[in-house]
């Protein structure tokens, strides 16, 4: 404590007696050097600046050293050209939805790409190969696959969520049972890399670069387009949800139980779901690939182990059902996007919960969450299990790791929030308690975190480790060979080796 806060001095006396060697003091030679290549750029405090550097946390906000918002990839070579030349930190921007702010490069002083202009989305109906520009959002993605032959693939709910920082790190959402995460319906992209090069990556052009941007993209170049294939969206599927009455530790424990037992054994393929929980009130919430009368059936073994009813259930098309789930954004969204929270966040993936474990994370729940007053939540995705599409995968078949059919069960969001003013400082010992419920009776190789929901509290060593696991060394090595000055660098990007 008292040694950081003496190191803390001293970094800000010595960045007062040298202004030259703060990023920030680059922001000329970098304005230059952009115009010099015609790369367009938004005006320091113009309305597009404030737009494009205010992130989604609220709680992190950081300045940048300039914003670029290229319309080519051709821009984009040259914005990282200038990043070099000038020696400033550069990191792409999508959708701006980075628990920590990393689309800003999670610090001041960055060099910012903000990409959510170039969000063209095309579908090609004899290779059903969707192509996507890197900036656009899910939403305004789904609809045009929809729009255009009634295709999809796997991502999440949130339709402001861009398509670049959310399939290059996982991807969950509620067609991932069935068909596996974003990651995995990536077949190409299109990177501009550190030495300001494009190239094209897949299985068999660049596959090296193709395996590590796949899990772990932010860190080796700005994609600009990606490929993703597609399935076809079923006719109709069914939205349903069942309250638990999670009012006290027991109640946990058995519920939980249940559900751990049928998500491993095997929960029906096209069940995709979550267990949802919040101060008023705890639910599952799924989405079934089919219909009504189909979901019954499927559904039934849960009821029956929960001694429990379907509390609503109601048959949509694709589009219909993923508009329920955004629960009124709207959907086709582009710029200018306005959606804010102040939050700190942790996510988490683990196995089925030994009893013990339970116990912990039940009594958790039980005392010290139900008397937080903050909107906090707790998402536990049914992600893994026998039938599960995720976990048919090798886990270093990509470098997202988190594939072991016997550890990996349910992927974890626990989410803080204040509806006004700042996050309170003593806050966070309330979600990195819940954390530690669970993990201290787990082995390191059962566990890890989602960087789809970074926790910026983490240090780089202890980040890299829990995002990454068996994949670290060789993704180290893989930033050695492509980027070993760390142009593209964040507080928690990988490390060469
Ligand atoms: C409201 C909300 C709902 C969410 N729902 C889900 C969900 O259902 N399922 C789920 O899995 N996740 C979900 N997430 C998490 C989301 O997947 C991540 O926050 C994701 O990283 C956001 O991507 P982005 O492009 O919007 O963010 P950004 O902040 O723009 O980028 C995130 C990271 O990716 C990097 N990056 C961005 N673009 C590129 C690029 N073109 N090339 C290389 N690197 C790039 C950035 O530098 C940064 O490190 C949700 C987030 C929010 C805020
Ligand atoms: C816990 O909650 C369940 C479900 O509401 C209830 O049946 C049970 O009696 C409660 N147990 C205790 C110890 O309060
Ligand atoms: C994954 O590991 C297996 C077994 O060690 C190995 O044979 C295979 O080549 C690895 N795959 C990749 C893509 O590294
Ligand atoms: C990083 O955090 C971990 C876990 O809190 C701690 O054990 C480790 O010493 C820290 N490492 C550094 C370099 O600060």
């Amino acid at each position: 404590m008292h040694l950081q806060f003496v190191l803390s001095i001293t970094l800000v006396g010595l960045a007062v007696a040298n202004p030259l060697s703060s990023p920030l003091a680059k922001r000329a030679a970098i304005d230059d050097c952009l115009r010099a290549a015609n790369v367009p750029v938004d005006a320091p405090n113009s309305n597009d600046w404030r737009a494009d550097a205010n992130p989604f946390n609220q709680r992190l906000k950081y300045t940048p050293v300039a914003i670029a918002v290229p319309t080519t990839v051709a821009q984009v070579q040259a914005a990282v050209s200038c990043a070099a030349k000038v020696g400033v930190k550069v990191n792409p921007k999508s959708g701006g939805h980075s628990y920590a702010s990393f689309g800003l490069g999670g610090e001041n002083g960055h060099f910012v790409v903000q990409l959510d202009r170039m969000n063209a989305v095309t579908y090609d109906s004899a290779t059903q190969i969707a192509t996507v520009q890197a900036g656009a959002r899910l939403g305004r993605v789904a609809t045009a696959l929809y729009n255009n032959g009634k295709r999809a693939f796997s991502h999440g709910t949130c339709p402001g969520v861009g398509v670049a920082g959310h399939s290059l790190h996982g991807g969950f959402g509620f067609s991932s049972h069935t068909h596996g995460l974003a990651v995995d319906a990536i077949v190409g992209a299109t990177v501009v890399l550190a030495d300001a090069s494009v190239i094209e990556t897949s299985q068999t052009e660049n596959p090296h670069i193709f395996w590590a941007l796949r899990g772990a993209g932010s860190n080796f170049g700005i994609v600009t387009s990606l490929k993703f294939k597609t399935f076809a969206a079923p006719s109709q599927v069914t939205v349903f949800s069942i309250n638990l009455p999670w009012n006290n530790a027991s109640a946990i424990v058995q519920g939980w139980s249940a559900i751990q037992d049928w998500l491993k054994a095997g929960m029906p393929k096209e069940m995709n779901g979550r267990v949802f929980g919040n101060r008023m009130q705890t639910q599952i919430q799924g989405l079934y690939h089919g219909t009504q009368d189909q979901l019954q059936t499927a559904i039934q073994p849960l009821l029956t182990k929960l001694n429990a009813q379907l509390s609503q259930q109601q048959q949509y098309d694709w589009m219909g059902a993923f508009s329920y789930y955004t629960y009124g954004q709207q959907v086709d969204v582009s710029r200018p996007y306005n959606l804010v929270e102040t939050f700190y966040s942790k996510s988490l993936v683990t196995p089925a919960l030994p009893d013990d474990v339970l116990q912990n994370v039940a009594n958790y729940w039980d005392q010290k969450a139900r008397s937080n007053n903050r909107g906090w939540f707790i998402i536990i995705d049914l992600y893994g299990g026998a039938n599960s599409a995720i976990t048919k995968v090798d886990s270093n078949a990509t470098a997202y790791p988190f594939r072991d059919p016997n550890n990996h069960l349910f992927l974890y969001e626990f989410y803080d929030r204040v509806h006004s003013g700042s996050y309170p400082s003593n806050g966070f010992e309330f979600l990195d308690g819940w954390v530690k419920s669970f993990t201290d009776g787990l082995t390191t190789d059962q566990w890890g975190m989602y960087i789809n929901y970074a926790d910026p509290t983490l240090n780089r060593t202890t980040a890299q480790d829990v995002y990454y696991r068996k994949n670290l060394p060789k993704l180290r090595a893989l930033k050695t060979e492509l980027d070993p000055t760390e142009l593209f660098y964040y507080p928690q990007a990988v490390q060469p080796a």
